[in-house]
């Protein structure tokens, strides 16, 4: 079993307070099995195998190894870590991430687990344990015995994470504080910002001290603004400190926030990078964005709305339309069916009062699908299990309103929208969340969009819903008739029909099988296999019938998540190609949640810059993963830079590679259509870099013209090299043409 949904309450890195730790990074012991006695302080463990904790057990020498672990540590707990806090009351452990369930014991005795009384099904997540000072499974100033039970099935196993995700420290006077900016910024002239944030806690104290407030520029490390205000604050009577910010470059500056409690003389620190706008504002007049090329079986129903952007009223013309499709000249939707296989090239037109535009079109009717990666939305990174008929509303209204004007057009349900029966005759149905999956396929397809949906090939999905063992075929006619166009189909709880060491004919089975049923049904429905890339799938996944397959784990919000996946897409590459591309997942820029609440994401802006830039070089689906019922302005920028989004949706369908690898910075470069190329220049490390290319080092001779994308700008250079500066963590991105 493998979740996510635990990470979200990381948020390390950018939240510091200054209270005492003691690590609990080495001398670790490990065995496979399952013993009660395991817990006793004095059971001798002295043969069992010394491990790591920075990795898995499946690492260490127990590959593909699920069942039952123990790890134990021999530690003193100094009284002097409560004499040095303020507050004495509780403990904390913390033991990485959990991977899956598990029970933590203090010299014999349960102090947490992450489950219900059930360590199967306990989720992945973090490890993490408090207790109150005065439990007598304490042993003060003398030998403690932490040992961990954990039972995995499917992942890596074990407890491992950072260095410094294994300590032990006192809940503190900033434990229960917190700093919420997740308030959007206000855009003020000559790229001045204002926003407000509010410092609240949970606890009983009376806070009262000083706020610090300081802008730093990351180019420089001068620091630009400094102020220091009183603040005080207590349970249910939060401090809220609103700020302006006059004249800034265009680029993104660090805001510091340190609280100092005058009484404890505790700090508590948090970090904020401002956003800053390069997509340029839409011109009024009418302009055809989206792919050149749109694929369709024939005879099956044809849905496309022509992406265009201009001041409204727009007007729709389409010349040579195949026979069997029209055109709403209002709306730009195209509807009917083709019957006759062929490639139709069609010239549109979009017409206000301000001129034309018009652009040629390929139909291709015939029998590959999803000629150019998806664009749309999928509801897992923003609602989770909490997705509902009124979320998707708002997402496709959303789309439809500011989004489909750039191609973007699938509006995807994930995971929890299953009801716990089947119906008498085997049908899957919907939960109550989803009162009616007709009305809301036909609400999406309305607007012009389409409508996507999630099950899994066992018994049960990753969120414990109905999956589609042994009704593949029901479903897949289920899915025909609510006019679905688009399946994510992921692996969870196959794991139990599978054996316990799957062949690649194993990993392949069940998404042969719902192949088979998707092709029984006259509709073009995409198929995203979500296998997390087992059996290096990148090498059958086409062929065994899919639009996309997952290469990687589940994403999160965080820069070692994004960059890890993004940067290590090496040997999936060479798959990608028109109506076959890998799939990195799905994005995590916006609004973010995975659930109930919605967070900004922990990406900063010029992080965000790169996950996008990458996932277009990439040829991923772009699947936002976000509340588009919030969307901010930083956010909307990132996702309507239409000749960003060209290098994604352009119809050669290549994978973009990775050309140089210095230390300290990556190029990625991407082959396209009318021969120029996609040159991603992405800095990794923490500073600021000016970087130089010399052409030649890419393989590109010849150029004539460099255009900075996100900025939609031609770029002075010379044909032999490139000179740019690079945010930390961020992109230039470019697009070189002779
Ligand atoms: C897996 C997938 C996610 C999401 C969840 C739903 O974790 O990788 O993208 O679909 O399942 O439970």
């Amino acid at each position: 079993m493998k979740k996510t949904l635990l990470l979200l309450l990381l948020s390390a890195g950018f939240l510091t307070a200054s209270s005492q730790n003691i690590p609990l990074v080495n001398g670790w012991k490990f065995k496979t099995g399952d013993s009660a006695q395991w817990a006793a302080p004095a059971y001798n463990d002295q043969g069992w195998q010394p491990i790591s904790i920075l990795h898995s057990w499946e690492s260490q020498g127990h590959d593909k190894y699920d069942g039952f672990g123990w790890y134990r540590l021999h530690v003193p707990i100094p009284s002097a870590l409560k004499n040095k806090a303020f507050f004495k009351d509780s403990i904390r452990f913390e033991m990485g991430y959990g991977d899956d369930g598990y029970d933590v014991y203090l010299n014999g005795k349960l102090i947490g687990r992450n489950n219900n009384g059930d360590i199967k099904t306990g989720y992945y997540g973090l490890c993490k344990v408090v207790v109150a000072a005065n439990t007598p499974a304490i042993l003060w100033d003398k030998e403690n015995v932490i040992a961990v039970r954990i039972f995995d099935s499917g992942g890596k196993g074990g407890i491992y994470g950072d260095k410094d995700m294994f300590k032990m420290s006192m809940l503190d006077v900033m434990d229960n504080v917190y700093f919420n900016t997740d308030d959007d910024f206000t855009y003020g002239e000559k790229n001045g910002l204002s926003k407000s944030m509010k410092i609240s806690t949970g606890s009983n104290y009376n806070y009262k001290g000083k706020l610090d407030f300081k802008v730093t520029d990351p180019e420089t490390n001068a620091v630009i603004y400094q102020k220091t205000n009183d603040a005080d604050f207590s349970a249910g009577r939060p401090f809220t400190y609103t700020f302006s910010i006059a004249a800034l470059e265009q680029k993104s500056y660090v805001i510091t926030y340190t609280f100092t409690d005058e009484k404890s003389g505790e700090k508590l620190v948090k970090t904020e990078n401002t956003p800053y706008v390069l997509t340029p504002y839409v011109s009024s007049k009418p302009k055809i964005n989206g792919p050149d090329v749109y694929g369709v079986r024939p005879g099956n129903a044809f849905l496309y709305k022509i992406p265009a952007t201009g001041v409204k009223p727009l007007s729709y013309k389409a010349d040579n339309l195949p026979a069997g499709l029209i055109l709403d000249p209002a709306t730009g939707i195209i509807t009917g069916s083709v019957a006759q296989k062929g490639d139709y090239p069609v010239l549109i037109s979009v017409h206000n009062r301000l001129g034309t535009a018009s652009k040629k079109f390929t139909i291709k009717i015939g029998d590959v699908i999803g000629l150019t990666p998806a664009l749309g939305w999928n509801s897992w990174n923003a609602f989770g299990l909490s997705v509902n008929d009124a979320k998707v509303r708002v997402a496709a209204k959303t789309i439809a309103d500011k989004l489909s004007a750039h191609g973007w057009a699938y509006v995807n349900i994930d995971d929890g929208w299953e009801a716990p029966q089947r119906a008498a005759t085997g049908e899957i149905v919907a939960n109550e969340k989803f009162p009616d999956m007709k009305s809301l396929s036909d609400y999406v397809h309305s607007l012009g969009l389409k409508f996507g949906i999630y099950s899994s090939p066992g018994p049960r999905t990753c969120g414990g819903y109905l999956g589609s063992y042994q009704h593949e075929e029901q479903d897949a006619k289920t899915y025909g008739d609510w006019g679905i166009d688009y399946l994510k189909y992921d692996w969870c709880s196959y794991g139990e029909i599978a054996p316990s060491q799957p062949s690649l004919d194993d990993y392949k089975k069940p998404y042969q099988v719902m192949r088979a049923a998707l092709d029984k049904v006259n509709r073009d429905i995409m198929f995203s296999f979500c296998q997390y890339g087992m059996g290096d799938s990148w090498n059958w996944a086409g062929e065994v019938g899919g639009n996309s397959w997952r290469t990687t784990g589940d994403i999160n919000d965080s820069w070692g998540s994004m960059s890890g996946i993004g940067f290590h897409q090496e040997a999936e590459a060479p798959h990608a190609r028109p109506g076959h591309f890998n799939d990195p997942d799905m994005l995590v820029v916006g609004k973010v949640g995975w659930g109930d609440a919605q967070h900004n994401t922990k990406l900063t802006p010029d992080e965000q810059y790169t996950h996008i830039s990458l996932w277009s070089l990439l040829a991923s689906p772009l699947l936002i993963g976000c509340d588009l019922g919030h969307l901010d302005r930083f956010t909307l920028n990132l996702l309507t830079n239409d000749e960003v989004i060209a290098i994604n949706q352009d119809d050669l369908g290549k994978e973009a590679v990775q050309v140089l690898k210095k230390d300290g910075y990556l190029v990625y470069v991407k082959e396209l259509q009318d021969g120029g190329k996609a040159v991603g220049i992405f800095n990794v490390s923490d500073k600021y870099q000016t970087i130089t290319i010399n052409w030649s080092e890419l393989g590109i001779t010849g150029i004539t013209k460099v255009r900075d994308v996100w900025r939609q700008k031609y770029l002075i250079t010379d044909n032999k090299a490139f000179k740019t500066s690079v945010p930390s963590h961020g992109v230039v991105l470019v697009k070189v043409s002779k």
